[in-house]
């Protein structure tokens, strides 16, 4: 970016030859191609560090402003409507969409599983969200009316592109949930909704992790729209959307206290991450986190999963992260607090504002707002 604002993809089996005088590009056979050039739109500060120690850490602090751009100029309250420019030429296959089928890797897999609840939540429409490793080996059925959705920040992970062309070949219609624009996913697919986060550069997704979750929900919100949602119910599910860069700024702000308990604890060399419902991918993503980016041993986990066996494996301290917001299974985590602690681990909660109860069974508890 430094050094040019225009680029253009190679298309597979495409080659280009550079001089001095200019380029060339062709097929390996020599055909002649016209290259396709992007403006790029990014500008410097987006890729230099500023006033953070590391990548990761500034694409934490950039996601109240990362998701504000995801979701600009495509949420209309008053009327209740999502407006997805991508979508449009597919609204009326997505409307009859018998099945939806979301294929990723690492942390896009787990957004992909957020969105696979609240598309069958919400949308009413059966979702899975599936490793794109297994599926493209698996001889996947493929019925009428499915929809293959490929979650990737970089557009370019291997497996999930070849699973997306494995769904396209047995005839799937299909989108793509990418960050980078004009990458291999994105000029795959029939149609999509890019993300808007900006370039990630830490290696461990952060910032394209929220561009994803909330791209999937406005997916559904359009879906769900003109399947079985009507518009006052989705202006409300818009305004809690709208409210959530507010409410990350907010998280952010408890850094100091985050770090305190990620100090009492870094020498533990095992972790457990649990969840329930939404939380439960929350959970995943969370001990993805603390293996890739700490090297510590860490499991998620669905939180009503551990007594079927991993709970022999909690020992006198061992932390164990539970996702405990407020809500609809609220009392069953508390049963699953009980448990681990019966056992001696430590528990560390991740609570909703207000909830003071909490205290009495967990020995940390961060705290964020409440959401809807
Ligand atoms: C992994 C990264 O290699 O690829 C993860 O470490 C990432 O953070 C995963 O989620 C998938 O990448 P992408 O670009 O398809 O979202």
């Amino acid at each position: 970016v430094a050094h040019t604002t225009q680029a253009f993809p190679l298309d597979d089996y495409n080659v280009v030859k550079i001089t001095r005088a200019g380029f060339r590009s062709s097929t390996v056979d020599n055909v002649a191609v016209t290259p396709k050039v992007m403006q790029l739109e990014m500008d410097l500060e987006q890729i230099e560090l500023g006033r953070f120690d590391h990548f990761m850490q500034k694409e934490i602090y950039e996601q109240p402003a990362s998701l504000r751009n995801t979701m600009r100029g495509r949420l209309q309250r008053q009327d209740g409507k999502v407006v997805l420019g991508g979508l449009a030429n597919f609204a009326k296959e997505l409307t009859k969409a018998k099945r939806v089928t979301l294929a990723a890797q690492g942390t896009a897999l787990h957004a992909a599983m957020i969105g696979e609840y609240m598309l069958e939540d919400l949308a009413k429409v059966p979702a899975v969200a599936e490793y794109a490793s297994e599926f493209r080996y698996r001889n996947p059925i493929i019925e009428d009316g499915t929809v293959i959705v490929a979650v990737s920040q970089s557009g370019e992970t291997a497996d999930t592109l070849a699973a997306l062309s494995e769904a396209k070949d047995r005839g799937a219609l299909s989108l793509g949930v990418i960050n980078v624009v004009g990458s291999t996913i994105a000029r795959e697919t029939d149609a999509g909704v890019y993300l808007r986060v900006g370039p990630e550069i830490g290696v461990a997704s952060t910032k394209a992790f929220t561009g994803q979750v909330a791209v999937l929900a406005m997916i559904t919100l359009f879906m769900a729209r003109r399947r079985y949602m009507s518009p006052d119910q989705c202006s409300r599910f818009i305004e809690e959307l709208e409210a959530i860069p507010e409410k990350i700024e907010r998280v952010v702000q408890h850094d100091a206290a985050i770090r305190k308990v990620a100090e009492r604890y870094c020498e533990r060399e095992n972790w457990l991450f649990l969840g329930r419902g939404y939380n439960y991918p929350t959970a995943l993503e969370g001990a993805l986190k603390l293996k890739e980016i700490s090297y510590i041993h860490a499991e998620g986990m669905p939180a009503a999963e551990m007594k079927h066996g991993p709970i022999a494996l909690i020992s006198d301290g061992m932390p164990a992260v539970f996702i405990a917001n407020k809500g609809r299974q609220y009392d069953k985590v508390l049963n699953n607090i009980a448990e681990v602690r019966a056992r001696g681990g430590h528990i560390i909660a991740v609570a909703t504002e207000g909830d003071h109860e909490i205290k009495k069974v967990a020995e940390e508890v961060l705290y964020v707002p409440d959401i809807v």
